[in-house]
């Protein structure tokens, strides 16, 4: 029973979501997550995505991102880390809620001048329709409630112009035996409470499909990856859901608050491209 509906997390809170927790343990259960993002699966199935998106990009043409819900930004690396390998040029704002994330996050994309990191909460997202060419966020949806999800889909639907990926875990027992497993050989107190508190309040792949026709969002793609994962993305503007699975083998800006406009801090935070800092850093 315990698997066939979807955890509240009214009911099933995640330690993460607790802004009174120390910054020293939100910096463990981030670098948990960095781990299991970059082992365990979460940046193959992000960058697999990210290909097929950039097929029609042309040289010399700067990308946008968003991120919300950004950690400690390791998806806004993850592609940052893409677009130099690849001669994209990319700029991104990394969006969290908590100050702590924020903080780490800071000290994570020191080396990364094309991210920008910004204080916001998704319910109060200043940017205007289409302010940037791709939202993108991993692992976040699974905070909200079914309202907020439904909510937060249309958001994204309305101010992504070109892509929308939504990555997060997939709801079944095995990935609950192996998130308990796991996260308890973690030193972090959260992790070890969260990881399978997270896939609980995870989705199917049909519960995602159900909150994109609820959204309005048309033609989203559902595809399953290694590490008991999915990735839900969908071009703005383009009616039916299609499914695929492909299970693979594989596998500072001074504190910023909500009022700040996302899109204009992309501008000033993230100005400087990826060559613009090397050659500062050669002067
Ligand atoms: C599991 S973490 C995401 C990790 C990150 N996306 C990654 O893959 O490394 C979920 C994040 O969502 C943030 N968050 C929760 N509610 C939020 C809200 N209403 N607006 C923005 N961020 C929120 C939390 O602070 C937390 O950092």
């Amino acid at each position: 029973m315990l698997f066939l509906h979807r955890a509240d997390p009214a009911t099933h809170p995640e330690l993460i979501d607790d802004p009174a927790q120390p910054y020293e343990a939100m910096v463990e259960a981030h670098r948990m997550i960095q781990f299991v993002n970059r082992r365990l699966g979460g940046r193959q199935a992000l960058v697999r995505t990210l290909e097929e998106f950039a097929r029609d990009w042309r040289p010399g043409e700067t990308r946008t991102f968003l991120d919300v819900g950004t950690g400690s930004a390791d998806l806004p690396v993850t592609v940052a880390d893409w677009a130099r390998e690849r001669g994209h040029r990319v700029r991104i704002v990394a969006l969290d809620l908590a100050w702590a994330c924020c903080r780490f996050a800071r000290e994570e994309t020191r080396a990364y001048p094309e991210i920008g990191v910004v204080r916001g909460d998704v319910y109060r997202l200043p940017a205007r329709e289409g302010a940037f060419d791709y939202v993108l966020t991993g692992m976040f949806l699974h905070h909200l409630s079914d309202e907020g999800i439904v909510r937060t889909l249309r958001v994204f639907d309305r101010i992504a112009r070109r892509g929308v990926i939504v990555g997060d875990l997939l709801r079944r027992v095995r990935a609950y035996l192996w998130a308990k497993f796991f996260c308890a050989l973690s030193k972090s107190r959260l992790a070890a409470h969260d990881g399978p508190v997270s896939v609980l309040r995870s989705f199917t792949p049909e519960e995602m499909r159900a909150y994109c026709e609820a959204a309005g969002v048309r033609e989203p793609t559902i595809t399953v990856h290694f590490g008991h994962r999915f990735i839900c993305a969908w071009q703005p503007g383009t009616d039916t859901t299609t499914e695929t699975t492909t299970e693979t083998k594989t596998e500072t800006t001074t504190e910023t608050t909500t009022e700040t406009t996302a899109e204009t801090t992309a501008e000033t935070t993230t100005r400087k491209t990826t060559e613009e800092a090397t050659a500062e850093r050669r002067t």
